[in-house]
């Protein structure tokens, strides 16, 4: 099945829509004329890209500005949807952050702030949505992993796992979802530069050093690889033969070799 054809009564639900590779993602949705719904904290920066898609695109634009760590934020969706009419028949789960540094120098309000929103609201919001695309025989999911869901990552350990899982979860549902006529994508990018290392803390001249420049992807391509996947119906997309390479590496290399070589190289270990 492929994208599901524009219609006014169904919209696609795009999750950290205010920056980086889900504002992207949000653009490529209208630019097929599909009606799009932004969510993400920041609701200015929000309302600015859907007065942008709506002009550019003529198709209606949604904005909820919602804080997906807070769980009765997430359950208020489906009814502030219903009242505007609107079900989701495409859902990406985008947004996403990464804590930085070793678990014994760690916050823990942010790092459970970060399973919240990278895979609480991920089983959430998939949870919320998906009886009624099973319902109606219709619809597509695109969960935003990583590159770093296929292998630990001493420095980002939460992060890391955040995504393994969100990675597994896509691949299960994916399995579940099939007999009933949705499909399941996972996008897993390696490095895109968007707000995603300023948010992290992470020094951008470090981060050019520990990840070469054959690595990068812009968040555009990120994105355009990400809706022809879920428009394709392919279980798991990463962008980039550089990328695909060092997924099939970090997820093949035995844990005692890739490990230590993974905290060297990584910025956040370093003088500790
Ligand atoms: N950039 C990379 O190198 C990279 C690599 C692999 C995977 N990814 C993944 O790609 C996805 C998008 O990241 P990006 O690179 O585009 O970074 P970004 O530019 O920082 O965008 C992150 C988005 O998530 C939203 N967000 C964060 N916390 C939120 C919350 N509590 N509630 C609602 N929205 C929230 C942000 O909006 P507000 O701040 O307005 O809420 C923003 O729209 C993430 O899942 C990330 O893990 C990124």
């Amino acid at each position: 099945m492929s994208l599901p054809a524009p219609r006014p009564d169904r919209t696609c639900l795009v999750t950290g829509a205010s920056s980086g590779i889900g504002e992207e993602i949000a653009g490529l949705l209208a630019a097929r004329g599909l009606g799009v719904t932004l969510v993400a904290r920041t609701e200015s920066k929000l309302r600015v890209l859907a007065d942008d898609l709506a002009a550019r695109h003529g198709v209606r634009v949604e904005v909820l500005a919602t804080d997906l760590v807070d769980a009765d934020a997430r359950s208020a969706l489906p009814g502030r949807l219903a009242d505007l009419g609107l079900e989701v028949n495409v859902l990406v789960n985008n947004a996403g952050f990464s804590t930085l540094g070793p678990v014994y120098r760690s916050d823990p309000d942010r790092e459970i702030a970060m399973i919240r929103t990278d895979v609480e609201a991920v089983v959430h919001l998939c949870s919320l949505f998906a009886p009624g695309m099973a319902e109606r025989r219709s619809g597509c999911i695109l969960n935003v992993a990583s590159t770093a869901a296929f292998q630990p990552i001493p420095g980002q350990a939460g992060y890391g796992g955040s995504k393994a899982f969100v990675l597994s979860y896509s691949h299960a549902i994916r399995e579940e979802l099939r007999s009933q006529g949705v499909t399941v994508t996972a996008l897993c990018p390696g490095p895109v530069e968007t707000g995603f290392a300023e948010a992290a803390g992470i020094d951008p001249s470090e981060m050019a050093e520990a990840m070469p420049k054959l690595f990068w992807v812009a968040a555009d391509e990120v994105a355009r690889t990400g809706v022809e996947a879920m428009d394709a119906n392919r279980a798991v997309a990463i962008p980039g033969l550089p990328n695909k390479a060092s997924a099939a590496f970090g997820w093949l290399s035995p844990r005692r070799l890739l490990l230590p070589m993974v905290a060297r190289q990584h910025p956040a270990m370093r003088d500790l």
